[in-house]
C-alpha cells in the first residue's frame, strides 16, 4: 500500500467512529471512501449497528452490499444523519472540488439532504485556492459538443472525459467535462454562472456543504470543523 493510501485508510477508520447506532449514513464514492466502507463493514459485522446506508453511486453499494452494510435510496429514507464522502480539493474556507470520480451529482444530491456533512482526505487535497484540481461538469450527452463549445468561448478550458476513446458516463447516463481552470478566484460567481448554463445537470463545487473534515497527515488524522 503506497503512503497516501495508508493515510486514506487512516482517515477511512477513522470516520466510522463518528458513525452512531441506529442512524441514516450517506455512503460517499472514490478510492478514500473505499477504505471507510471497509471499516464500517467491520463495525457492522463486529458490533451488529443497525444502520442504513444511503450510497452516492453503485460503486459504493455493490461494496456496501457485499460487506452486509444494508443500503437505500435517498427516496427510501426520511433523512440522512451524516454523510462521509470524499473530497479532490478543499480550501481554508472549507469550500471543495469533488466529482474526480465522476459521482459528483449523486453526491450533492445526497450531502444537501444530509444533517451533517463529513468529508475525508489525505492531506495532499488541502490546498489555498480551488482548481488546480480540473473542475468536473456532469452535463447531458444531447448538444454536449455544443455546450463545450460554449465552455470553450468563455475560456473555460473545457475537456471531456474519455476512456479508452469513450465518453465517461455517470450513474445517471450523462457525459463529464472537466474545465482546466488551474486556479478558481471566484468559486461561489463560477458556480452561479454553471448553474444558470442549460446543459449542464451538476458541478463539482460543492459551497458551504460541508461540517467537518477529517485529514490524514503523518502524525495522525486531524478533524477540522467548518
Ligand atoms: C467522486 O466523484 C468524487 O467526488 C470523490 O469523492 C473524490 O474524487 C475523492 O476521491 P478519492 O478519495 O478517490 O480521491
Amino acid at each position: 500500500m503506497t503512503k497516501q493510501d495508508e493515510l486514506k485508510q487512516l482517515v477511512g477508520q477513522e470516520a466510522v467512529k463518528f458513525i452512531q447506532d441506529h442512524t441514516v449514513v450517506g455512503l460517499g464514492t472514490g478510492t478514500t471512501v473505499k477504505f471507510m466502507v471497509d471499516a464500517l463493514g467491520k463495525r457492522v459485522a463486529e458490533e451488529h449497528l443497525s444502520i442504513v446506508g444511503v450510497p452516492t453511486s453503485a460503486r459504493t453499494r455493490v461494496q456496501a452490499n457485499s460487506l452486509g452494510i444494508p443500503t437505500k435510496g435517498l427516496d427510501e429514507v426520511d433523512h440522512i444523519d451524516l454523510t462521509i464522502d470524499g473530497a479532490d480539493e478543499i480550501d481554508t474556507n472549507f469550500q471543495g472540488i469533488k466529482g474526480g470520480g465522476a459521482a459528483h451529482l449523486w453526491e450533492k444530491i445526497v450531502a444537501i439532504n444530509s444533517r451533517k456533512n463529513m468529508w475525508i482526505v489525505d492531506q495532499s487535497k488541502l490546498v489555498n485556492k480551488l482548481g488546480n484540481f480540473p473542475l468536473p461538469v456532469e452535463v447531458i450527452p444531447y448538444g454536449s459538443r455544443q455546450l463545450f463549445n460554449r465552455l470553450k468561448e468563455q475560456g473555460l478550458h473545457p475537456e471531456f472525459r474519455m476512456t479508452d476513446g469513450k465518453y465517461v458516463t455517470t450513474d445517471s447516463d450523462n457525459y463529464v467535462i472537466d474545465l482546466h481552470l488551474k486556479q478558481i478566484d471566484d468559486p461561489e460567481a463560477l458556480s452561479l454562472k454553471l448553474d444558470q448554463m442549460t446543459g449542464i445537470v451538476e458541478h463539482g463545487l460543492f459551497l458551504d456543504i460541508v461540517n467537518t473534515v477529517v485529514v490524514g497527515t503523518p502524525s495522525g488524522p486531524k478533524v477540522l470543523n467548518a
